[in-house]
């Protein structure tokens, strides 16, 4: 099979972008396909540590490296993010990254809609702020710029105006102060021919690029639970972000996602509001975030955290095809005498074996444990599943068990090559 689509099987930040960063080696072409510069994706390749957002991870090794259509892109951020991964000697030209034509933009006046609204809110989302909901909102609302626009002054200022006849009213609601449409406009003509060299139809491309033979990886961001649609909605991100995304969020069809990964963490975490049975609020909690140095790479928030739950990520297995996982900071479990793994949820006195849709339901579940003896050896750095105690050994057999997907990879620091392969996506 030649392609390979990563996506989050949690609720984010699993330790995707080692993990893309690692079969980037075996890629051709890195793809993003949905969210924008919400996602935190953390490097670190010997002593550099690099920090994306919005660029494809395949970057940093100098693949070619596509922004999809299904991405919602901060063309400012966009720039600022490759000037800081230049500083740090990553030369990027638009040979390599291409930025899809058909992407819709996230203007200031997302980020501010979003940013005062969670401020006024009493239900907040726990958004990071960034725009990315109001963006979609205009996305799917038909009133979006897009990145080809930025090529057609007399599209942008129609547009402009269809634009803030929506936004003006709602900012007027929430007491932001009025856009002015000839502002705007100069500040996208301004930006506008520093990113218009990335712009080309990706879809075209890839097209291309595939009929060629080559492999792509596409990078999923956040996580499944997470998704608009089947997550632990309205406490979730705007976009898809299930591996089915990757055909729609690139173009490239729905043969185009080809071998599902799903990158799950040891145990569980989440960043923002919503329900999550399997947290814990004890001393094993704090040394899962302490251990697991659990804060948001976007908002340095701290992360919620708790026990694995194999319910969450069946349900996972089954919403993104996956067809292997690669678990990731099994290290942070080290030293603790007993594991507790989550098999089911106990809801109005009956067994249930998945998360159900209703918000109150979601918030009563009471998590059914299995317990497991722990481990007092480090697992940290670990390069062959032979370095591994015995009882790490049983944990991660269990979780397959119980999720019915099998370990493609073990990652086991955030080093590149700590990473133990069992199988290799590309080939499976
Ligand atoms: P938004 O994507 O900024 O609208 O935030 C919506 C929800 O998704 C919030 O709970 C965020 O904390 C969460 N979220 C967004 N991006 C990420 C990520 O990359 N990792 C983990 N959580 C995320």
């Amino acid at each position: 099979m030649a392609n390979v689509t990563v996506i989050g099987a949690q609720w984010g930040d699993e330790g995707k972008g080692k993990l893309v960063d690692w079969l980037s080696n075996r890629a051709d072409v890195v793809v993003r396909f949905q969210g924008g510069h919400n996602a935190g994706h953390t490097l670190v390749v010997g002593n550099q540590t690099y920090k994306l957002s919005l660029l494809p991870s395949g970057v940093v090794q100098g693949k070619l490296s596509i922004i999809g259509n299904g991405v919602v892109v901060d063309p400012w951020h966009l720039l600022k993010e490759i000037g800081q991964i230049r500083e740090q000697g990553v030369d990027i030209t638009p040979d390599m990254l291409v930025l899809a034509d058909n992407a819709c933009l996230i203007l200031p006046i997302h980020r501010d809609l979003d940013q005062a609204r969670e401020a006024a809110a009493t239900n907040k989302i726990g958004t990071t702020g960034r725009g990315i909901g109001p963006a979609y909102e205009d996305k799917v609302g038909r009133r979006a710029i897009r990145v080809a626009d930025l090529a057609d002054r007399e599209a942008l200022e129609a547009k402009i105006d269809r634009l803030l006849a929506h936004h003006t009213p709602l900012r007027r609601g929430l007491g932001l102060p009025e856009v002015d449409p000839a502002g705007l406009l100069a500040e996208l003509e301004a930006m506008a021919g520093k990113i218009l060299p990335y712009a080309r139809p990706a879809w075209l491309l890839l097209d291309e690029q595939v009929k060629a033979g080559k492999r792509v990886l596409f990078e999923g961001a956040q996580g499944a639970l997470l998704d608009v649609d089947h997550g632990t909605y309205p406490y979730v991100t705007s976009s898809n972000t299930v591996a089915g995304q990757a055909a729609a969020g690139s173009g490239l069809g729905p043969k185009g996602p080809g071998y599902v990964l799903g990158i799950v963490k040891a145990y569980t975490t989440r960043v923002g509001e919503g329900p999550f049975p399997t947290e814990l609020f004890d001393d094993v909690g704090k040394h899962l975030g302490t251990v697991g140095r659990e804060f948001g790479t976007v908002t340095g928030r701290e992360r919620r955290c708790g026990w694995f739950d194999a319910a969450l990520v069946r349900q996972s297995v089954a919403l993104n095809g996956i067809a292997g996982i690669a678990l990731t900071k099994l290290d942070v479990l080290d030293g603790l005498p007993t594991l507790k793994i989550c098999t089911g949820y106990r809801l109005n006195g009956q067994e249930i074996g998945y998360l159900p849709a209703g918000l109150k339901a979601q918030g009563q579940l009471e998590p059914v444990y299995e317990e497991m003896e722990g481990w007092s050896q480090t697992t940290q750095g670990a390069r062959s599943w032979k370095d591994l105690p015995a009882s790490a050994v049983k944990y991660v057999r269990r979780i397959e068990e119980l999720i019915g997907a099998p370990v493609a990879l073990l990652s086991t620091s955030p080093q590149r090559d700590d990473t133990i392969l069992m199988r290799d996506p590309f080939q499976d």
